[in-house]
């Protein structure tokens, strides 16, 4: 037995994977190596990844531009505390992010999660209508099919029925949860909402793509809606980017591509280019300006140990710089096209149901069930990384992945639609 089968076996034995039945769960490969869009396996195989690592190596793994910044910062200084220090990365970030996101978003506060910049902007909605009116506006209205983390508060805004968090429904604060306001009457559920109670301080919606519960998708015209029903009745409007962000429908963010702008935005993920945690909650300066006042008790009461981490800020501050110096929103708009070549003809075989692209997402639905964990081996056999939520089959993979590596991903989907059957 090598050394590395030491670490893997011992460690399996300890290690506590994400949404996984540790009993039942099939070995995981394990990966030695990544560049580009491809990662290396222990036993020499490459495969191509259709995924990257949940969403994030927008830029392809390993880019020199992020890697020096990395290295770079890590000599100077890993990090400091921003509790009384301050420091140029953290800084400058902020800055950027201020100019990049659209509207008055201008006021960033940094954490290591995506599921914390969410608790942070739900945490900034309640205690905005307080210190402004003394309101207590405690609940939020949020979307079937809709994903926003995994701590308390996150969970209480996911899809209760259909998301991976039901086992928490009555333990989680209750929410508003409807759907999305894509007709007239749904608009009109909404309305309601929104002036029957008085105890809501925010809508939250995964702008334009539902990610984790399933890639759905939905027009701009349903967030002109939610941002019209929002104004009308004095409720902020929260957009989590966290997935959508930094390019992924095409556009630097899904808001610019629906033209509408959020109260609060979450990012997350692809803002290190998957190379470091790092997220960031972003607010207007309208709802920063109930923060900003003589009294001490309208302070945002909010600080993990990492917040603004220095090597994480200098990463994201890189990739900031690769989407100015490389065509990156360029690629990322040709993957549409390209996924919409390959994949679009699948609609009609007999298994799928619906093909949907945005972006550099592309999302296969198959009308039945089939075993999740097969279909990964299966793909993993055929030389790809893809892993699929439920009867969907998604491809978010690296925006510079050349055309002969998207083919391999596309050409897999296309083969498994014959054979799901048998999986
Ligand atoms: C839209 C959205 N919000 C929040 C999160 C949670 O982010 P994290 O896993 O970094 O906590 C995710 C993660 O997939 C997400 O897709």
């Amino acid at each position: 037995m090598t050394r590395r089968n030491d670490w893997y076996r011992s460690g399996l034995e300890h290690i506590w994977l994400p949404y996984a039945q540790m009993k039942t769960l099939p070995d995981p490969v394990s990966a030695v190596a990544t560049r580009g869009c491809l990662l290396t396996l222990e036993d020499g195989r490459t495969l191509v990844d259709g995924v990257g690592s949940w969403w994030t190596s927008v830029h392809g793994y390993n880019h020199p531009v992020l890697l020096a910044a990395a290295h770079a910062q890590l000599d100077a200084m890993p990090h400091v505390m921003l509790g009384g220090l301050a420091h140029e990365q953290a800084y400058r970030l902020a800055t950027r992010l201020a100019e990049t996101t659209p509207g008055s978003l201008s006021k960033v506060f940094f954490t290591e999660s995506g599921s914390v910049a969410v608790e942070v902007a739900m945490k900034i909605a309640v205690q905005y209508a307080l210190n402004l009116h003394g309101e207590r506006r405690t609940r939020f209205v949020s979307f079937t099919g809709g994903y926003h983390g995994d701590t308390f508060a996150t969970m209480s805004v996911c899809d209760p029925e259909e998301g991976m968090h039901r086992l928490f429904s009555g333990v989680v604060p209750e929410q508003y949860v409807i759907d999305l306001p894509d007709n007239e009457a749904r608009i009109d559920a909404l309305e309601s909402l929104l002036a029957e109670r008085g105890d809501i301080a925010a809508v939250m919606v995964e702008p334009l793509i539902q990610g984790a519960g399933g890639m759905r998708m939905h027009t701009p015209g349903v967030l002109q809606a939610l941002r019209e029903a929002c104004d009308r009745h004095g409720v902020l409007l929260i957009f989590d980017e966290i997935f959508t962000g930094f390019g992924r429908t095409g556009q630097m963010f899904a808001a610019d591509r629906a033209g509408v702008t959020p109260d609060i935005m979450c990012l997350g993920k692809a803002l290190t280019g998957g190379v470091t945690p790092l997220a960031a909650t972003i607010a207007s300066a309208d709802v920063y300006a109930a923060f900003h006042t003589d009294a001490p008790e309208h302070a945002l009461m909010h600080g993990p140990t990492f917040t603004g981490h220095a090597v994480g800020c200098a990463v994201a501050n890189a990739g900031l710089d690769l989407f100015e110096s490389e065509p990156r929103l360029d690629e990322a708009r040709a993957l549409e096209q390209a996924l919409l070549a390959d994949l679009s003809p699948l609609a009609d075989r007999p298994s799928v149901g619906d093909v949907r692209v945005c972006g550099a997402v592309a999302a296969v639905e198959f009308e039945t069930e089939f075993d999740v964990e097969a279909a990964r081996a299966w793909f993993i056999s055929r030389g790809t990384f893809i892993r699929p939520l439920g009867r969907v089959v998604y491809l978010t993979p690296a925006y510079t992945i050349p055309r002969e590596a998207l083919t391999a991903l596309t050409s897999a989907i296309g083969d498994f639609c014959d054979g799901v059957g048998s999986l």
